[in-house]
């Protein structure tokens, strides 16, 4: 995917997750392979109206969309282990109006839902304006 197809997909992506709330949505692939970009198509599509940013130094950010739906956004980037999330509040990330969307799910282990979408982002050799992009 381009950059512009790959926006069209995350905002198409965030105004599905609407109707199927709550939702995990998980973000997989190397450094500068799109998550945080792709995180902001959603939360546009999703209705959020404060810029996504990416939260190198938070953990978690929270967002608020219209009808008071929520957006969290984790980066678990930085952790070593789920143990590091034992007082995040996990459980309340996953309540009845929130999408969540986790980069680096695999710092969270068994902590993330068995039901998310995960979503793996690729470079693509030689092309540095592609992604390869599967769920
Ligand atoms: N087709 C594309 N899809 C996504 N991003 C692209 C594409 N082409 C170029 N880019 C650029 O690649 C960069 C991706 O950065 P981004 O911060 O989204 O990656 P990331 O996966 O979140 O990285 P990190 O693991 O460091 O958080 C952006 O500068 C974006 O503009
Ligand atoms: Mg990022």
């Amino acid at each position: 995917m381009t950059l512009a197809e790959l926006t069209v997909f995350g905002e198409q992506l965030g105004a599905a997750a609407m109707a199927a709330l709550p939702c995990t949505i998980t973000l997989s692939g190397d450094l500068g392979a799109g998550k945080t970009t792709l995180t902001r198509a959603i939360g546009r599509g999703y209705g959020v109206v404060e810029p996504v940013t990416s939260p190198t130094f938070a953990l978690v950010h929270e967002y608020i969309a219209r009808d008071v739906r929520r957006l969290f956004h984790l980066d678990l980037y930085r952790i070593k282990g789920p143990h590091e999330l034992a007082n995040i509040g996990w459980e309340m990330l996953s309540t009845e109006r929130a999408l969540l969307i986790i980069e680096w799910p695999d710092r969270a282990g068994d902590l993330v839902p068995d039901d998310a979408l995960a979503i793996t982002l690729a470079h693509v050799d030689d092309d540095e304006s592609r992604r390869r992009v599967t769920w």
